[in-house]
């Protein structure tokens, strides 16, 4: 016989249900296939809906927002066109006199993602980016709109790479919480850095940008592009905190030749790079040990020579 709980068909997540129907639908035939067309109309019904939903895959969803495409295009034509273009592409009128080119939305690849390398970034990341802006780019950080307005730039950006469609964003990097900031972390950090995974490679033994493979670099359009100079600055593209850092080389930067480290790091060493990385950085002052917002409104103390040549700030 089946248990109370299972009588209802339609309970099919239920796994002992699902063991049980057989019995169930010998002693209830009738009530159970009327029930089993319930179910399968209702399944249905849902797939329909999945199916509608995903033809609107140009909406987004960050927390309570929902942003909506049509309004994103609007915006987009009066605030972000000059430089990413009419069609999404990148070559808006004053892209040619920027450095770097601004992103070109057609091959859905982005830079700042919480997202595994190779994967899409989650609505949340966009909308972050837009917020934030882009640090020693062209790419401003967009302050006076509303969060309502940032999210329907997300809606709208979505529209002009198919892969939004077509694919699903991967889990997000897991971050564990900060180990303690050590002389010893540091120290397993530097070994990482200079000998483990070669960062020095194009970072430089200084963290100043300038390692043998530096100067022959090329993003994925082709461009020449330069690694972060660590000694110069205190900000990162995708953002400020440690724990942004901490995910930078762990989802790599995609369409740059900065890859992702994930694959190589326990969460305790990727730790130990965090605070070596930090000590490389010789303006950076941090506030409360995560954030240095404090530090990068303050005018450098110190500022290498060498590093002056190259500023783009
Ligand atoms: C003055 C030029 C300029 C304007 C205007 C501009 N952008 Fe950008 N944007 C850029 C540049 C340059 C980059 C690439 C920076 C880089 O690759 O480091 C970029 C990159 C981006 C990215 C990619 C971030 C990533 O993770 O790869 C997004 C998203 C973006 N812009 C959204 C917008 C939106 C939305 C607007 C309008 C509200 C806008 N941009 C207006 C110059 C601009
Ligand atoms: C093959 C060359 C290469 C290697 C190896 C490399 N990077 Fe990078 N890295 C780059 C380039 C190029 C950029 C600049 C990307 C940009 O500006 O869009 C960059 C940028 C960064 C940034 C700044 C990102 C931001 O948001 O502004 C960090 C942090 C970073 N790298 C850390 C590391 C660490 C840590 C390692 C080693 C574990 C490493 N990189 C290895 C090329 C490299």
């Amino acid at each position: 016989m089946c248990p109370g709980d299972c009588a209802n068909f339609a309970n099919v997540h239920d796994t002992r249900c699902a063991r049980l129907s057989g019995a169930c639908l010998e002693g209830k035939h009738e009530t159970m296939t009327r029930k089993l067309r319930i179910a399968i109309t209702l399944a249905f019904g849902a797939l329909v809906l999945f199916t509608a939903a995903s033809a609107f895959a140009q909406g987004s969803h960050i927390g309570d927002l929902t942003g909506n495409a049509k309004k994103g295009k609007d915006y987009y034509r009066r605030y972000c066109i000059g430089c990413h273009g009419v069609n999404g592409d990148g070559q808006g009128e004053n892209a040619p006199y920027l450095d770097p080119k601004p992103r070109d939305f057609t091959l859905g690849t982005f830079k700042c993602r919480s997202t595994p390398t190779g994967s899409i970034p989650l609505d949340v990341d966009l909308f972050q980016t837009i917020k934030r802006g882009i640090d020693t780019t062209a790419m401003p950080a967009w302050s006076p709109l509303t969060d309502q307005q940032r999210a329907d730039f997300v809606a709208y950006i979505k529209t002009f790479s198919s892969r939004f469609k077509d694919e699903k964003p991967d889990a997000p990097i897991a971050i564990s919480p900060e180990t303690p900031n050590t002389a010893d972390s540091v120290k397993r950090g530097e070994v990482l850095y200079q000998e483990t995974l070669k960062c020095v490679q194009c970072h430089g033994a200084t963290g100043a940008g300038d390692g043998p493979a530096a100067s022959t670099l090329r993003d994925n359009k082709d461009y020449p592009i330069v690694p972060y100079n660590f000694a110069e600055r205190t900000r990162f593209k995708c953002g400020n905190t440690n724990e942004d850092l901490y995910r930078i080389f762990m989802t790599g930067l995609d369409g740059t030749p900065m890859p992702s480290f994930a694959d190589y790091l326990k969460p305790d060493q990727a730790w130990d790079l965090v605070h070596y990385l930090r000590t490389l950085q010789l303006n950076y002052k941090p506030k409360h040990g995560t954030s240095d917002e404090q530090a990068a409104k303050r005018k450098p103390a110190l500022r290498p020579p060498y590093d002056l040549a190259n500023s783009r700030d």
